[in-house]
């Protein structure tokens, strides 16, 4: 696992985006897996802004969304989906036939998750997975539990990550308890994985990842396991991380 800390959020995006350009110019048809959240909102924004500028082109791209809340379609505001066509399907020049994400709307939910599964192993894997994670250390939707989860799955939303993305909602109650998550080896099967990770809120989570011991009760610290992890983070969130990584 690298880590490397900007002074800013806005540092760290730069950071991201450049990362991910330069995976995209390497690998023109790369597999992407995506987060939605507050976390990657500069990143996206910037790639829609490099895509205008003709710097990326996302043509033969294809993509994975990590997660989905259940009972949430496309067209609702606070979905995934609806999420990551305003902040980048929108603003990017990708075929919507390369567009994936869990059905939250799914009438058989376990038959969703397989179909899901079994999609992004037909697409070859993932090249790329972008991470956000919460302040319990989560990654998609993988909350802390005494066992990691392999595969796309119905996660219940722990209430930490309800009371986290209640932000989102008009009213708290309006969070969503279950949710659709890749799982840890849908994740750690990627070739390449990039972490964000922001803010104060984020502190104790980054330190769990980077320096706790790896274990399902922070589920991001498997990323310590992976080849290619390169978590990026701004001053906020690695306060707590030793000299050598500051
Ligand atoms: C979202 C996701 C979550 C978020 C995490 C951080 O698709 O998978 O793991 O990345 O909850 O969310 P933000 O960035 O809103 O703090």
């Amino acid at each position: 696992m690298e880590v490397r800390i900007n002074d800013t959020y806005e540092e760290m995006s730069a950071a991201a985006a450049e990362f991910v350009i330069r995976q995209l110019r390497h690998k023109p048809n790369s597999v992407i897996g995506l987060a939605a959240g507050g976390t990657p909102c500069l990143l996206y924004q910037l790639l829609g802004d490099a895509c205008a500028a003709g710097e990326v082109d996302f043509a033969q791209v294809r993509t994975f969304s990590l997660d989905e809340y259940i009972g949430l379609g496309a067209d609702h505001p606070q979905s995934y989906r609806y999420f990551m066509e305003k902040r980048l399907f929108s603003r990017v020049n990708l075929a919507a036939a390369h567009i994936a994400a869990p059905d939250g709307m799914a009438a058989d939910i376990a038959a969703e998750c397989a179909r899901y599964g079994a999609a992004i192993e037909a697409a070859g894997g993932i090249d790329l997975m972008i991470l956000g994670i919460g302040p319990n250390a989560h990654i998609g939707f993988n909350e802390p539990g005494p066992c990691f989860v392999p595969d796309t799955h119905v996660v219940e939303l722990s209430e930490a990550t309800r009371t986290a993305n209640a932000r989102f909602f008009a009213r708290p109650e309006d969070t969503p308890h279950w949710a659709i998550s890749m799982g840890v080896r849908d994740i750690m099967l990627a070739q390449n994985i990039l972490l964000l990770s922001s803010g104060a809120g984020k502190t104790e989570a980054l330190y769990q990842a980077v320096c706790g011991d790896i274990t399902p009760e922070a589920p991001a610290s498997v990323l310590q396991l992976h080849r290619n992890a390169l978590v990026l983070a701004d001053r906020a969130a690695a306060s707590r991380l030793p000299e050598k990584y500051v």
